[in-house]
């Protein structure tokens, strides 16, 4: 039987240029074919990388691959990371690269894109011009709100709390106990004390909200690394199948919890209309109110603005909730995290000289809530800059996507002409341990003398 020629030869054609597109270009014609392959079939797939992406394991992997073939691999096809300051870090973060779309796969509270989420430089700096101000070092030193928050906290929240731990005899979750302080005091300052959150006092209560904090986060996987598949799976309605329904469920109460906390803190502000602020100066929310502010004067300045203030504040309160809702969970979960590696090591046998020396330097405040004094004592600096370094909360994984024609990698082994478009890594807790040239393990039993100036 003779074989019909057009479609073969159109079936050859096809099988040539599938070939061409997914075999030879991405392993031989592509820039990034320069760059070693962290697994062999890195040039091909994204399936090597998605494998440990979705089992946790994503740092750790590329540590061992960068160990093992440099400064720069590739670990998917349009996929590389880079583990240096110079040609690194430097360009990645502090070189202008827009975020692309991982970051707003799951960043997308209420459906309103907050800061972090923004893929673009433009919108992204003049949301932050907005914010930059209430968090800036001299404003929160300053800041007698904050000192009062503060104070109550440790005092009425924090030490009743120890002292039942304490009496108990029993092991405690820190972390839990230490979420709930961070969420405390990000949310009194964000909201004001009255409109925050009251996690410390209520064990049961935040151990649950914790629980379920963290448990939700091993699925975000999906919707962010796979988002067509993780939409058509719920389409199908078997979205399930990868992402259990509660997940869903406790996004939404999350987001319900947010948005309470903004209502109560409008109410404080809008009753302050005269501008004089709260009766209790720590009551005044002032992050939700100075974005709150910001967001109306920018629609004050549209052409075809009307409208009470009361419909702007509707127009503009889910954009609100939404920035809100990411400074609290990035402001509790990095600090809580941090506190819980801090104290671990100081309790750690090897550690508790470094324990009472602390203890002996937070002694000679003459007032322990004076944020500017406490900023002065070196071994506290050391020991809290020590801890970051050993134990980064947020260790690597924040990709970024390449300009036209960039180089990257450390000088010596930098590849240049790099195509626009590529995802990009920079794992900031291994860059800065290899900085140092030594390995983490070591610098555990060298204590934070390394960092006393
Ligand atoms: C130990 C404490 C903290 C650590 C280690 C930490 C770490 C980080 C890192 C690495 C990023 C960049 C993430 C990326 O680009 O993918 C980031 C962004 C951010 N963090 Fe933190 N953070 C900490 C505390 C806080 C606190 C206390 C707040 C707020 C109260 C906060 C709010 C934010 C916000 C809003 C962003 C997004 C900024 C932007 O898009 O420009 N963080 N943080």
């Amino acid at each position: 039987m003779a074989i019909p020629i057009v479609p073969a030869i159109a079936a050859l054609l096809l099988l040539s240029l599938a070939l061409y597109r997914f075999i030879i270009f991405p392993a031989s014609i592509s820039p990034l074919a320069r760059i070693p392959s962290a697994h062999w079939s890195a040039p091909f797939s994204r399936l090597w990388i998605l494998y440990y992406r979705s089992r946790e394991e994503e740092t750790p992997t590329i540590h061992a691959a960068h160990q093992r073939l440099g400064p720069i691999v590739r670990v998917a096809p349009n996929d590389i990371s880079v583990n240096s300051v110079e040609g690194g870090i430097r360009n990645v973060y502090a070189g202008g690269y827009e975020k692309g779309d991982w970051y707003q796969n799951i960043f997308k509270n209420y459906g309103v894109m907050p800061m972090f989420a923004m893929p673009d430089h433009g919108p992204h700096s003049k949301r932050k011009r907005m914010l930059s101000n209430i968090y800036a070092k001299t404003t929160l030193q300053t800041s007698a709100a904050l000192s009062t928050i503060t104070k109550v906290l440790m005092e009425e929240r924090l030490m009743p709390r120890l002292r039942q731990v304490a009496q108990n005899g029993k092991p405690s979750e820190f972390y839990w106990l230490f979420a709930s302080l961070t969420s405390d005091i990000v949310s009194a300052y964000m909201f004001g004390l009255a409109q925050g959150t009251d996690y410390t006092q209520q064990p049961d209560v935040s151990a649950r909200f914790f629980a379920h904090y963290k448990a939700r986060q091993r699925y975000q996987f999906w919707p962010q690394d796979l988002p067509s598949l993780t939409r058509w799976l719920g389409k199908a309605g078997l979205k399930w199948l990868v992402v259990p329904n509660w997940v869903d469920e406790a996004n939404a109460s999350m987001q319900e919890n947010v948005l309470i906390m903004c209502d109560a803190a409008e109410k404080v502000v809008s009753e302050a209309g005269d501008g004089k602020g709260a009766a209790n100066p720590e009551d005044w929310p002032n992050v939700y109110a100075q974005l709150r502010n910001a967001l109306l004067k920018e629609q004050a300045t549209k052409t075809d603005m009307t409208g009470s203030v009361e419909e702007l504040v509707q127009e503009q309160r889910l954009a609100v909730a939404s920035e809100m809702l990411d400074h609290l969970f990035a402001g509790f979960d990095t600090s809580s995290i941090s506190l819980v590696f801090l104290a671990w090591e100081l309790s750690r046998p090897e550690n508790t000289v470094w324990q009472e020396a602390l203890r002996n330097e937070i002694s000679t405040l003459q007032d322990k809530y004076d944020a500017k004094a406490v900023d002065t004592l070196p071994l506290l600096q050391a020991i809290v800059q020590e801890t970051l370094r050993l134990h980064a909360a947020i260790p690597g994984n924040q990709p970024r996507i390449t300009p036209a024609a960039a180089t990257l990698g450390a000088p010596g082994h930098s590849i240049s002409d790099l195509p626009a478009g590529v995802r990009v890594q920079a794992q900031a807790w291994i860059t800065f341990n290899i900085a140092l040239l030594l390995l983490p393990r070591d610098l555990c039993t060298m204590g934070p003398e390394l960092l006393l100036p």
